[in-house]
């Protein structure tokens, strides 16, 4: 089989690698990859971008492509899955109408009640004068303004009172910070506790939930500083126990796939429910329509089932007749590498070196986020999260051992990383 990756990110560096090692796949390609891409085995990358639909499309009729998998949100929530299928080429992810539970907040929303599912409390508003109104009229209580549309994980602002929450709707509503992502959106309850990442793969009828995860959303160690898109993350979160993710299973992802087709929508692809683990219970923050980023490093590096059969078989929807996916035992931790000044502005183009001695080190895999080949073949930083460094440990502290020591031989000018990723997991088991 002739495999095509949609994306540039670690996500889509560590989908290849994973699909790469499937005895069924000839050849995987990269649309339009990284220089981890074009350096791993059997992955080729192409300069075609995920927004150059027709493009993708023409490539796959010319190279007799076998299954597209699309890794970001913005592609599918744009119908990159519907283009692709409409043209007889098959496409692992949601398409348009399904990935609307990630592209836009008040639909995520509406399933969630209608299923009953629990989240945050919220209410939708369609223009800036209206949510002041009500926001003087509640308590003065700790909220969060969510832009409704892809706002590349900054149209969340969680605040700490009402001038807060009254500033972020004038940014999201009135100043239109994020376009028209804000024509639309909610105010909810704030909720209190740990996040976690619990993933499936889902073919509408059957839910295959992955093992559960947590990533490392503040920039700083201690979980200070801005939000980014992750800056580490490690699988299996234990946070989530074997009885808590059976409920999760039970009472959030089964009822919101059952709600999704009662609206007439099939959800074929990877469902991703990012939750707050509450003092009276997991709560859903928000669904993501495909893997996380960088959960997905640490996810795939412990899966042992073949993932093309996994796609294939969510394809046709016949995830029931598979076996129960295998896992390696051995938890898996990832730092993420990022470029001086991420997550606000920096520079690109630095040369990085200690790759291949980092490479050398047992039960180390570095997927490349951010980067590009040189000309002469060196690698380039081309992102402000730059590389994501996965080790597979005895015990999670082992892990978390073995990516630093990767971390700590490889280097480019400004390079950083949190220094305590997995500590919660390490501290929670003390
Ligand atoms: P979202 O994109 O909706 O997941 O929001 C991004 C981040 O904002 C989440 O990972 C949480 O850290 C935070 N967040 C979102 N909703 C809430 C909420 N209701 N209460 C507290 N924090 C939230
Ligand atoms: N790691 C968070 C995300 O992929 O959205």
């Amino acid at each position: 089989m002739k495999v095509l990756v949609v994306g540039s990110g670690g996500r889509e560096h560590a989908l290849a690698w994973k699909i790469s090692q499937s005895p069924k796949v000839s050849k995987v390609y990269a649309a339009p990859g990284n220089a981890g891409t074009a350096l791993e085995a059997g992955v080729e990358n192409v300069s075609i971008s995920e927004k150059d639909f027709s493009g993708l499309i023409k490539f796959c009729k010319d190279r007799v492509v076998d299954l597209v998998v699309v890794g970001p949100e913005a592609p599918l929530a744009s119908g990159l899955v519907d283009a692709l299928e409409a043209e007889g080429i098959r496409a692992f992810g949601p398409n348009k109408k399904a990935a609307q539970i990630e592209g836009s907040k008040v639909f995520c929303k509406e399933v969630l009640v209608r299923g009953n599912v629990p989240t945050a409390r919220s209410r939708t508003f369609y223009n800036a004068q209206e949510a002041a109104e009500y926001l003087n009229a509640v308590d003065d209580e700790p909220c969060v303004v969510k832009a409704d549309g892809l706002a590349a994980g900054k149209g969340v602002v969680v605040c700490d009172n009402r001038q807060q929450a009254l500033e972020a709707v004038d940014m999201i509503a009135n100043q239109r910070a994020f376009g028209d992502a804000g024509a639309k959106f909610i105010i909810e309850e704030r909720l209190m506790g740990q996040e976690a990442s619990v993933l499936a793969i889902t073919d509408g009828k059957t839910i295959m939930t992955l093992q559960p995860a947590q990533d490392h959303k503040a920039a700083y160690d201690g979980d200070k500083g801005p939000n980014t898109g992750g800056m580490g993350a490690y699988c299996p979160a234990s946070l989530v126990d074997d009885d808590k993710l059976h409920w999760i299973e039970e009472k959030v992802l089964l009822p919101t796939v059952v709600t999704l087709n009662k609206m007439e929508t099939t959800f074929k692809g990877v469902l991703y429910a990012g939750l707050m683990m509450t003092l009276s219970g997991p709560r859903v923050l928000e669904y993501n329509a495909r893997f996380g980023d960088p959960e997905c490093q640490p996810l795939l590096s412990r899966l042992k089932t073949d993932l093309v059969d996994v796609m294939e078989a969510t394809i046709d929807q016949r995830l029931d007749q598979l076996d129960p996916l295998e896992w390696d035992d051995r938890p898996a931790v990832c730092v993420v590498i990022a470029s001086k000044g991420y997550p606000g502005s920096y520079e690109k183009g630095f040369k990085i070196s200690g790759l291949e001695e980092a490479a050398k080190l047992p039960d180390v895999k570095v997927f490349h986020a951010g980067t590009k080949l040189d000309a002469d073949g060196g690698v380039l930083t081309n992102g402000g999260r730059v590389l994501d460094v996965v080790a597979l440990g005895e015990s999670v502290a082992d892990a978390k051992r073995k990516a630093y020591e990767a971390v700590a031989k490889i280097h480019w000018d400004g390079c950083w990383s949190r220094s305590d990723v997995a500590d919660k997991e390490i501290n929670a088991k003390k």
